[in-house]
């Protein structure tokens, strides 16, 4: 037996005595991937960990994500083997929030004429403040339903803090949008007023990486993440979140050939063949492949002897905001 086998046979030992769950998001590494009890995108597994009936959620993913569990149901103990940053989600803080809010009211549209719309890779005290001025989080499954909710109240959409997901999603819907800091952003003559954050892994993704499957195969397909730059989504024949990536993909005939321009260890996963990663780099999520099984290990052993460490904690107050927020997203989408 090799050390990996060795410490997964722990791990489902350790799991099994002090029932914790396991979730696990996509983008894990495949060895981590492979303990979870729970696997999904970042909706499904906010949904299904606020479904489980273990005290302890073991949440491999990136620290928004486990926050979100914690925010739902603050009765969980949530605990991280590593807590990991998402590089967007660290983008946006409460001041550049506010800072961005005064940016409209400064160009003429009134604070309650103003709807926010933060996108899940936020933190805690972004997403509160949201809440208390009435708006919501969307994932990249839910983004378009919720922006179609928020353009019915007649109100001028903030987006935060991914840029492209704001970009994408108004194309998509014809609606206009800009980027505040991003040449000419007037919010009266924008529907959504983009932060201006991004996502470091999908900004690897080019129109030339398109071109080059395209040249190279020209039957393929080419699906992507709403995180990309707006240019490659509008190149590519398929555009969707992680678990509507794994659907398109999976649904297509195994003779079919695809490009996915998404995270590595995801797309590894999606097909045995016919299948191909959209850049000639590596897009590994640098943060999302902090986990390891040693961590996982650590912090089961920390549960047991009743020392657990990376175990999340939210302010009350932030939490009931952030949670009206969440809570929004799940009237609207279900
Ligand atoms: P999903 O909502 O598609 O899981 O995306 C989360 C994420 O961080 C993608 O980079
Ligand atoms: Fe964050 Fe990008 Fe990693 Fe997703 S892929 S978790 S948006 S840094």
């Amino acid at each position: 037996m090799n050390e990996i086998s060795k410490m997964q046979e722990e791990i489902r030992r350790l799991k099994e005595e002090l029932s914790v769950t396991i979730v696990a998001h996509y983008y894990q590494k495949d060895e981590v991937f492979e303990m979870a009890d729970i696997t999904g995108d970042s909706l499904e597994l906010a949904k299904r960990s606020k479904e489980s009936d273990s005290e302890f959620i073991l949440f491999c993913g990136v620290g928004f994500m486990g926050q979100s569990v914690k925010i739902l149901d603050p009765s969980k103990r949530v605990v991280m083997p590593r807590i990991a940053c998402c590089a967007m989600a660290r983008m946006i803080d409460s001041a550049y929030f506010d800072e961005s809010v005064r940016y409209m009211i400064e160009h003429g549209i009134a604070k309650e004429d103003i709807l926010p719309v933060t996108y899940i890779n936020s933190g805690a005290e972004v997403k509160a403040k949201v809440g208390q001025m009435g708006g919501m989080v969307c994932t990249s499954s839910s983004a378009k339903k919720i922006i179609q909710k928020a353009v019915e109240t007649g109100k001028k959409i903030l987006f935060v803090p991914d840029k492209c997901l704001g970009q994408n999603i108004a194309w998509m819907m014809g609606l206009k949008a800009c980027v505040i800091g991003e040449g000419e952003c007037d919010p009266k003559e924008a529907d959504i007023i983009c932060f201006n954050g991004f996502c470091s892994v999908h900004q690897l993704f080019e129109p030339e990486d398109i071109e080059f499957y395209r040249k190279r195969y020209p039957e393929i397909k080419i699906a992507v993440h709403p995180e990309c730059k707006p240019e490659v989504c509008r190149a590519a024949d398929f555009v969707g979140s992680t678990s509507q990536l794994l659907h398109y993909v999976r649904s297509l005939p195994p003779e079919q050939k695809v490009a996915v321009g998404t995270e590595y260890n995801f797309v590894k996963r999606l097909r045995d063949k016919n299948t191909y990663v959209l850049s000639s780099t590596k897009p590994e999520c640098p943060t999302m492949n902090e986990t390891t099984l040693e961590d996982l290990l650590d912090v089961l052993r920390a549960i047991r002897d009743n020392k657990p460490f990376n175990e999340i904690f939210i302010e009350e107050d932030t939490r009931k905001w952030a949670n009206l927020a969440l809570e929004r997203m799940f009237e609207y989408f279900g």
